[in-house]
């Protein structure tokens, strides 16, 4: 049976995550995909590096104390050696998930050029590489004939990329627009209630939604990096977040939710992409008064969803969770089995 070896780029939720629905489900997978993974390396700023090329005990590691590093371990260290990790592991996948850098897409960025450079196939959720570096990085992927798959970086699980890409071939897709953070409409939803936002935006945060700084969720920054990623990949576009019109919701007052509501409106924060007549791409993130018959009206809590703009289909709207540990994990394994796909094909076509 076919393998994949993984080399897992940072151990916190996400990639602890994908490690346990291997560790749990691997046999079941195994026997459904038609190919069995390991886990060879795993690099973590608290616990260190950790190569075992016949594969590493998921359960061992799952298992670690607070506190604990990989220098115990035979092929392990105390200290995170992503670069050196990244080129000499025997995975054929790396699975970068550190966390998103708004600004460079940094330290990820270089992970993710390094494992491709090195002729290894890359999965990640990571926002950052892909809304400010995906073309290059899709550049050097085909350059080296290996994949750049991030389907997470955009709703988590909830397949947006790969369903506009696979399941709408054949008509045009002119616009998509959706509810892309999480937290900030669950926030809405609370202030609907009465809540004040400060109030919402600790308990998203106690919930596991929020980023780390808040701040990107409430202030439409996670959105924008998402319009850019929905932009360049759906419609062809080549923008970054400077070319996306950007506003939050903290100007949203529980006044200005209960007019709406009293006029059969619900505010949203909405990220949209554009094609207007003149063939440019028009994208912005903000607050919007939808009426409740709109596909993304009735979207509450903390899910997700995106409506897709089409000649021959009218309007698709996906949703589903944006966020969460098990659901983000699920598309790194979707990629992996994209991947594993895509190898399959090739291998296919050259016999
Ligand atoms: N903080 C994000 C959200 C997580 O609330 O949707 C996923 O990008």
């Amino acid at each position: 049976m076919n393998r994949h070896d993984l080399a897992l780029i940072g151990f916190g939720g996400v990639n602890r995550a994908l490690a346990e629905i291997i560790h749990t489900r691997g046999d079941e997978l195994a026997a459904e995909l038609g190919f069995t993974l390991r886990v060879v390396a795993i690099t973590d700023l608290r616990l260190g590096s950790l190569m075992q090329s016949d594969g590493i005990d998921l359960g061992v590691v799952l298992r670690m104390g607070a506190g604990a590093t990989f220098a115990g371990f035979a092929g392990g260290v105390a200290v995170p050696q992503n670069d050196y990790v990244i080129r000499s592991t025997t995975a054929d996948i790396v699975v970068e998930a550190t966390f998103t850098n708004p600004v460079d897409g940094e330290p990820a960025v270089s992970h993710v050029r390094a494992a491709l450079e090195s002729g290894r196939s890359v999965t990640t959720t990571n926002k950052g590489p892909v809304a400010l570096a995906g073309a290059a990085l899709n550049r050097i992927a085909a350059d080296h004939g290996v994949r750049f798959e991030y389907e997470g970086s955009v709703m988590s699980g909830t397949p947006a990329l790969r369903f506009a890409s696979e399941m709408l071939p054949g008509t045009r897709i002119s616009a998509v627009q959706g509810i892309l953070n999480g937290t900030s409409n669950y926030v809405l939803g609370q202030m609907e209630t009465g809540r004040t936002l400060a109030d919402a935006v600790a308990e998203a945060q106690a919930l596991g939604y929020a980023e780390a700084d808040p701040t990107a969720d409430i202030e439409g920054s996670d959105v924008q990096l998402k319009v850019v990623i929905l932009a360049n990949e759906i419609l062809g576009a080549d923008i970054t977040t400077a070319d996306v019109e950007r506003r939050g919701i903290s100007g949203l007052t529980a006044a200005d939710l209960a007019e709406a509501a009293a006029g059969g409106t619900r505010w949203k924060l909405i990220g949209t992409a554009r094609r207007d007549e003149e063939g440019r791409v028009i994208a912005t993130v903000e607050p919007v008064a939808l009426p409740l018959t709109h596909p993304l009206a009735g979207i509450s809590g903390p899910t997700n969803a995106v409506s897709f703009d089409t000649d021959l289909l009218g309007t698709v709207t996906v949703s589903g969770p944006g966020a969460g540990r098990i659901e983000t994990a699920y598309a790194l394994l979707s990629d992996i089995i994209a991947i594993d796909a895509h190898q399959r094909a090739v291998a296919g076509a050259t016999r």
